[in-house]
């Protein structure tokens, strides 16, 4: 028989039912499963735990869970194993006990139909193991674009202290001597194949150097929006949103992360400390100032709408008219995540930003935004955060648009458009779905000219369904060949954050559910004035009333399953794309407040 070490720490003699199971109980005593006697229970949980040799010391620590969001099919979480080990570290030299457990995991290239459609099913995967499992705090990994808001969003509703870490940007490759990355020069050199500007073999090689390393999209789509997002409601450490995946810096911010996880079960810090109006507000204010993807929108408002609040979208219009992108980032301007991380990261934007930030708000750190970005220090010479006075964009980076087609709102991401399509009309061409649009957008014979204004429908949440980001419509395969670079684009679906052009996106209410959009007819007149935000079908009402008695909306259904309990549930954009059951019971009101 084995004998036990000399130094092994006493064991752990607290009668087993004190306060197992009760409002309150920590560690391994949380959330018991129930047997009919928590005494028991917590009795069973330690005998099988320790099967994987674990001593009554270590299991009388505070339990710290961290979401493992690693897989094969992910690679912008390649390098999960590194930052699992690390946050465990952290969390072991602060005094904690980790315990990683796997999530779903979702990556942009490999979920069909499209990732947006089990952004939701993460979140409750995330919420419902947080709850079922015996934690003080939880570390969430997360780094490709739907994953975080999907932690954030099951993490609020868990409402336990929670902590975000974001995996990293990639690093970016070289093509002939050209830096590139994921994944708006993915879609400028397929647009250069489109176009017939460069060959089969060249966009092999291309291929090749796009994604240099694992981690995430390493311009400002939606990854890297939703981590600068996550730092600057305070859902992360300080700095942690921009080091690379590969480095030493990630590392270590994994390592802090672990570390500060205990500290927040010892204080105590639940997320609804954190997820306040104010921590939206500066939220949106960064999503501004970054000409961050708008997606990022859709996702704060699933957010918000887990803590009981809805995002006013009139007040980020209002928020942008005086907010300035100062980002220089693809795809509203011309670094990458690296170059942004090199020139001192988020604390170089927020100390610019800092005279429109809510510096009040409380973050993971147990101090507010505003003694962070004191405790960063001054800045430094650098080219890639702008100031006030000399911005990339004078206005933030997106715009809310109103008027008959989109009652609900629409939006368009205008630090990434043509200033010359801003305000235009033209003649409507409409594809009435993702295959109609595959079928058609690159024959000779599609009767479209480069001023007409291209209309895709049928994309919105439950249309498609999950609302995926295909509202990027090519640019016809003729007019591309012929130089067009833009044209007017408008549905009711999304755009990667890393895309670029004059598209107008989230059209609500969606078609499917008979918004305006569904009565458009190719032919039509449109008129999109950026200025006025406004966006209208310059079609009389009674030609339209006659249109909608014509053809009576069906919306879409499913007979089983998860897609049987999406098209049942799910929200419109404004709404966050979330399922009505949710959010929060009752709404508290609005953020901004
Ligand atoms: Fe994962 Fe872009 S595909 S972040």
């Amino acid at each position: 028989m084995t004998q036990t070490p000399k130094d092994t720490p006493p064991k752990d003699t607290t009668p087993a039912s004190t306060d197992a199971g009760q409002p309150g109980a920590g560690g391994l005593r949380k959330g018991l499963t129930n047997y009919g006697d928590l005494g028991f229970s917590l009795f069973l949980r330690k005998a099988f735990i320790k099967g994987s040799g674990y001593t009554d010391s270590a299991l009388d620590r505070p339990v710290i869970g961290i979401a493992d969001t690693g897989s094969a099919y992910n690679p912008c979480h390649g390098n999960m194993p590194q930052l699992l080990d690390a946050v465990k570290r952290g969390i072991m030299l602060a005094g904690g006990l980790p315990m990683p457990f796997p999530t779903i995991s979702v990556h942009e290239s490999f979920a069909a139909p499209t990732s947006m459609y089990l952004r939701n099913l993460m979140s409750m995967d995330t919420e419902e193991m947080i709850r079922a499992q015996p934690m003080d705090a939880v570390v969430l990994i997360g780094g490709c674009d739907k994953t975080v808001p999907a932690q954030l969003m099951g993490a609020a509703s868990a409402g336990v202290p929670a902590i975000q870490l974001v995996t990293g940007a990639m690093l970016t490759g070289s093509h002939r001597s050209e830096r590139v990355g994921a994944c708006t020069d993915c879609r400028r050199y397929w647009g250069k194949f489109r176009a017939g500007e460069i060959d089969a073999e060249e966009t092999a090689d291309v291929n090749n150097q796009l994604v240099a390393s694992v981690g995430t999209c390493s311009v400002m789509g939606t990854a890297s929006t939703m981590a600068c997002l996550a730092e600057a409601m305070g859902m992360s450490l300080p700095g942690s949103a921009t080091p690379p995946a590969v480095t030493a810096d990630r590392i270590r911010m994994a390592e802090l992360t672990g570390a500060r996880a205990v500290a927040m079960a010892k204080e105590r810090l639940t997320i609804d400390r954190i997820l306040t109006p104010a921590a939206f507000e500066n939220a949106m204010r960064v999503l501004l100032a970054i000409g961050g993807s708008t997606n990022g929108i859709v996702h704060l408002a699933a957010i918000a709408g887990r803590m009981g609040l809805d995002i006013d979208m009139q007040a980020l219009d209002r928020m942008g008219r005086e907010t300035p992108v100062l980002l220089d980032l693809k795809p509203s301007g011309q670094h990458y995540m690296e170059d942004f991380h090199k020139a001192g990261g988020m604390a170089t934007l927020l100390r610019e930003l800092k005279p429109l930030l809510r510096l009040d708000a409380l973050t993971v750190t147990g101090r507010t935004l505003g003694e962070e970005i004191e405790a960063a220090g001054p800045g430094f010479r650098q080219a890639v955060v702008r100031t006030i006075a000399d911005p990339i964009y004078p206005q933030g980076g997106i715009a809310v648009l109103g008027g008959n087609l989109a009652p609900g709102g629409a939006i368009i991401k205008q630090s990434a458009a043509d200033a010359k399509l801003m305000e235009h009309e033209g003649r409507v061409v409409v594809f009435e779905d993702s295959q109609d649009l595959v079928d058609r957008i690159d024959t000779d014979d599609l009767d479209v000219q480069a001023d007409d204004i291209l209309v895709l429908r049928n994309i919105g949440p439950k249309g498609a369904p999950g609302m995926p980001e295909a509202g990027y419509i090519p640019i016809p395969r003729k007019l591309a060949r012929a130089g067009v670079k833009d044209m007017v684009r408008i549905s009711d679906g999304r755009m990667s954050g890393t895309a670029f052009g004059t598209v107008v996106l989230h059209v609500t209410p969606e078609a499917a559910v008979g918004g305006p959009l569904a009565l458009v007819r190719t032919g039509d007149r449109i008129r999109l004035s950026v200025s006025r935000r406004e966006l209208s079908l310059l079609v009389p009402d009674e030609e339209l009333a006659r249109r909608r008695a014509a053809s009576p909306v069906v919306e879409p259904s499913a007979p089983r399953g998860y897609l049987k309990l999406f098209l049942q549930t799910v929200t419109q954009a404004d709404q966050g794309v979330d399922f009505d059951f949710l959010r929060a019971p009752e709404t508290r009101g609005k953020t901004p407040e």
